[in-house]
């Protein structure tokens, strides 16, 4: 019963979405059919569409499903499995209809979004800076009743008209030079407001140049696993560093499987690894720089992982995506809090006896917790976000009967 009521709700917030969408054209010239099915499935699917709950251009603002430009196919097919408002959607989409998604989300990894609302003749933000070279897709927000023409001489883009009250997009890409870009309202009745595009090296560039990270998996103190302290922290530099790219590289951070190239490895033996080493395509390249101690280190590093329930947790514009989590009493969680801001921020959770932590804008951190034997909830909070009422709730409690 109170499953039905919640999907009425997703429905509701759909149909306020389509009016949106039905004015609303993709100005990216997508001359590669997959990708434009792709958006056409993650527009329509199970009738609401990715977008209901992703937003529409992937990036999380509804506020229900987190950021998902760029997430790979397996992470969405792992989804599909296991995201419990997602499961409406299993039987509707083909096998095709998922590699298409995958393939317009791979798109969508590429471009940097940049949005500006346009109020009363102001833009909001009236300045951004990018990286030159950049491709970015641009989507003017139109919050006004009339519509209203744009255009900008220098950034080689025709005039356009954004209807009231809609969004636009469009794709541009950024010279490889420094400089400044200026888009006009030229109907507005405000007139010399100016949108500004500053091409800098000094901004971060897109898509960020990640660097292969893997989590500080501390050990909890146990004595009879202080022996394998050493070799559990040796097996993580294998993880991170073998032959130049590590088994981060394809496998993900948390060897969840999220960079969507490997799948989840967590807990994976040492027998499983050396066959994958001997069978996998991809992997073939990694079977003469690995040592056999080598892979005994990789080995004990992924047992621990697998000991290590993964719980993560996305924070954007202060709100927990997702803001709650069960485990079972007695569980050692590794939490991921992942920072979808520019900014940095601050966490802390006097419950669980977690001290002010930092994580830097779009970075994550991950820390062991241990719940305890008892069933009880608790709260992490951010502590500099302008939202400070917003927590992460973990549940500890038994699962229902
Ligand atoms: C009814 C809401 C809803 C709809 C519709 C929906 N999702 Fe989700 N999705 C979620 C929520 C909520 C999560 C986060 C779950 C969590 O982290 O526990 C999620 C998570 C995901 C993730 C994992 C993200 C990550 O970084 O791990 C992917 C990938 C994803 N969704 C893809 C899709 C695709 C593709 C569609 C459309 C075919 C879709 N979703 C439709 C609610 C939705
Ligand atoms: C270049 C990408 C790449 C790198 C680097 C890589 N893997 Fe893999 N790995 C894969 C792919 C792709 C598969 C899945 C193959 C399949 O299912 O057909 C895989 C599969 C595996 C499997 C088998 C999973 C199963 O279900 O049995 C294990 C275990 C594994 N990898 C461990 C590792 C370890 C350990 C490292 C680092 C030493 C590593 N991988 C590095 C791409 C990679």
């Amino acid at each position: 019963m109170v499953k039905a009521l919640k999907a009425t709700g997703i429905f509701a917030t759909a149909i306020g979405i389509f009016v949106a969408v039905a004015a609303w054209h993709p100005a990216a010239a997508q001359d590669n059919p997959m990708i434009e099915k792709g958006r056409q499935v993650f527009l329509t699917a199970g009738d609401v569409g990715c977008a209901a709950c992703h937003g529409i251009y992937a990036e999380g603002d509804v506020g229900i499903g987190p950021y998902n430009r760029g997430v790979g196919e397996i992470a969405i097919r792992g989804a599909l499995d296991s995201v419990d408002e997602m499961s409406f959607l299993k039987g509707e989409l083909s096998d095709a209809e998922i590699g298409q998604i995958a393939a317009y989300y791979e798109w969508l990894g590429q471009l940097q979004l940049v949005k500006v609302l346009v109020k009363r003749g102001r833009f909001i933000p009236s300045e951004i800076q990018v990286h030159p070279g950049t491709k970015v897709q641009f989507v003017v927000n139109n919050s006004g009743r009339a519509t209203q023409t744009f255009g900008s001489d220098k950034m080689d883009i025709g005039a356009f008209k954004v209807q009231g009250r809609t969004d636009r997009d469009l794709i541009w890409i950024a010279p490889d030079a420094e400089g400044e870009f200026e888009l006009r309202c030229t109907d507005c009745r405000l007139k010399n407001q100016v949108f500004v595009i500053k091409v800098t090296r000094a901004a971060p560039p897109f898509p960020p140049t990640r660097e292969a990270k893997a989590p500080e998996v501390q050990l909890v103190s146990i004595p009879a696993e202080q022996r394998d302290v050493e070799l559990i922290a040796s097996g993580r530099d294998v993880f991170l560093n073998a032959a130049g790219v590590g088994c981060v590289a394809c496998h993900g951070p948390y060897a969840e499987g999220d960079v969507g190239i490997g799948p989840y490895n967590r807990g994976f033996d040492e027998d499983r690894i050396r066959r994958a080493l001997e069978t996998v395509d991809a992997m073939a390249f990694l079977g003469d720089a690995l040592s056999d101690d080598e892979i005994k280190q990789v080995a004990a590093y992924y047992r621990r992982l697998g000991e290590l329930h993964l719980a993560k947790t996305r924070v954007i514009r202060g709100r927990f995506i997702p803001d709650r989590i069960r485990i079972e009493p007695g569980t050692k969680v590794q939490l991921v809090v992942n920072n979808a801001s520019q900014a940095d921020r601050t966490f802390a959770s006097p419950d669980m006896g977690i001290e002010d932590f930092h994580v830097p804008g779009r970075e994550a951190v991950d820390l062991v917790w241990v719940a305890p034997r008892t069933e009880g909830v608790f709260n992490l909070s951010c502590t500099d976000c302008a939202e400070p009422d917003r927590q992460l709730t973990i549940e500890v409690s038994q699962a229902d009967q």
